[in-house]
């Protein structure tokens, strides 16, 4: 597979896997076991679709609904109908191509079908590359919200092939990309202006480096911490505000975008706790997305999403905070500065670009 222009990160753990990082990786992709249900979204690019089956022969090749729409309990349950009807059997494997949405919904399937069997990702959204695929956490959503049920399911292996990223539009790119700079703010600041330089774009010169360092932030923190006991919470960053823009807009702002947005609140509660100054760089992240302008927003809009963020305890809310850049810490933020950074937060983003 390429080993020589590959990059190869490994993500260790009781069931260690490789993530490989690559061009022209979906032709070239091989699995042991002989019977394959290849799982894709129906709106992905039939060439991805028609390049995996040629290299895998699946046994059964099942679409399903685009983007969340995937993740219900009545699809899982179709699609676990249709492998028990192809006779997948025990060692047969399930193998998720597409974006995060659908490469959850195929984990969990593979979790959960006999009991569970081999599960192997081919993502194909920068989004589901840097985060979704690494890590184990497989699932669909309820009614009452998402990622509600679901297994800790890790794949076999993960194939990125960069190419894929060349038919995204533009702007889902921009939007994935929050994930690997928030990557660069908590473990490895070089990201950070490789994220934002122009060779970090579909088909650029920088795309596969800067795409495994990205990968291996995420690989190194879910191998210190599978089930999110301690510091995988740090993949937090910017979230807190990012879940509460994403449930009051109804999903109007998609998560990238969210996610920019709620760094920079972050950058700037951590500040006001006496942190260093980090605003500079998530304002310039924010320049470099070009997110949708939000629309008016007050904190109480907010704040009862973000009073329910999991990270929450008895004691009440805590956000992922920074020290300086790759020193994260959890930590508690008084109302009133909650408040005060939200209102200098709003300011900031007048105009967001
Ligand atoms: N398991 C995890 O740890 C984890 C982490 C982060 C996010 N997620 C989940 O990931 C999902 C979001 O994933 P996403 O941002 O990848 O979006 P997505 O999976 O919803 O994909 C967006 C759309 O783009 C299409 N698409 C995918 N690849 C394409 C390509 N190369 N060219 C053109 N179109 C393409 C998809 O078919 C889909 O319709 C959410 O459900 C979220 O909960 C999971």
């Amino acid at each position: 597979m390429r080993p020589s222009s590959s990059q190869q990160v490994e993500v260790g753990g009781e069931q260690p896997y490789t993530v490989t990082v690559g061009a022209g990786l979906l032709g070239q992709v091989r699995v042991p076991q002989r019977h394959v249900a290849l799982i894709h979204p129906a709106d992905l690019p039939p060439a991805f679709v028609k390049t995996v089956q040629a290299a895998l022969s699946p046994t059964v090749t099942i679409s399903v609904p685009a983007r969340d729409e995937c993740k219900t309990l009545a699809v899982y349950t179709d699609v676990l109908s249709r492998l028990a009807a192809a006779n997948l059997p025990r060692d047969g494997a399930v193998v998720g191509l597409g974006g995060g949405a659908a490469t959850d919904l195929a984990g969990f399937v593979a979790a959960s079908y006999l009991r569970g069997v081999a599960f192997y990702t081919l993502p194909t959204t920068l989004l589901g590359m840097v985060d979704a695929a690494v890590g184990g956490k497989t699932g669909v959503n309820l009614p009452e919200g998402k990622n509600l049920v679901g297994a800790f399911w890790p794949p076999r292996a993960v194939w990125c092939d960069v190419e894929t990223l060349s038919t995204l539009p533009p702007e889902v790119f921009r939007e994935g990309a929050a994930e690997a700079y928030k990557h660069g703010l908590i473990a490895d600041p070089s990201l950070l202006a490789r994220v934002l330089s122009p060779e970090f774009q579909p088909g650029g010169p920088s795309l596969k480096s800067t795409l495994a360092d990205a990968i291996r932030v995420k690989a190194d923190v879910v191998t210190r911490d599978p089930t999110e006991r301690g510091e995988r919470a740090f993949l937090n960053f910017g979230h807190t505000l990012a879940h509460a823009l994403e449930a009051h807009t109804h999903h109007a702002v998609p998560h990238g975008e969210a996610v920019g947005y709620g760094m920079h609140y972050a950058a700037r509660l951590s500040r006001a706790l006496g942190g260093a100054d980090l605003t500079g760089h998530t304002l310039a992240f924010l320049r470099w997305q070009q997110p949708t302008p939000l629309p008016d927003l007050t904190f109480d809009d907010l704040w009862p999403y973000m009073a329910r963020d999991k990270k929450a305890d008895a004691d009440g809310v805590r956000f992922v905070l920074l020290h300086d850049l790759a020193r994260p810490y959890l930590g508690r933020v008084p109302e009133d500065v909650l408040r005060r950074e939200f209102a200098g937060w709003q300011t900031d983003l007048i105009p967001p670009r």
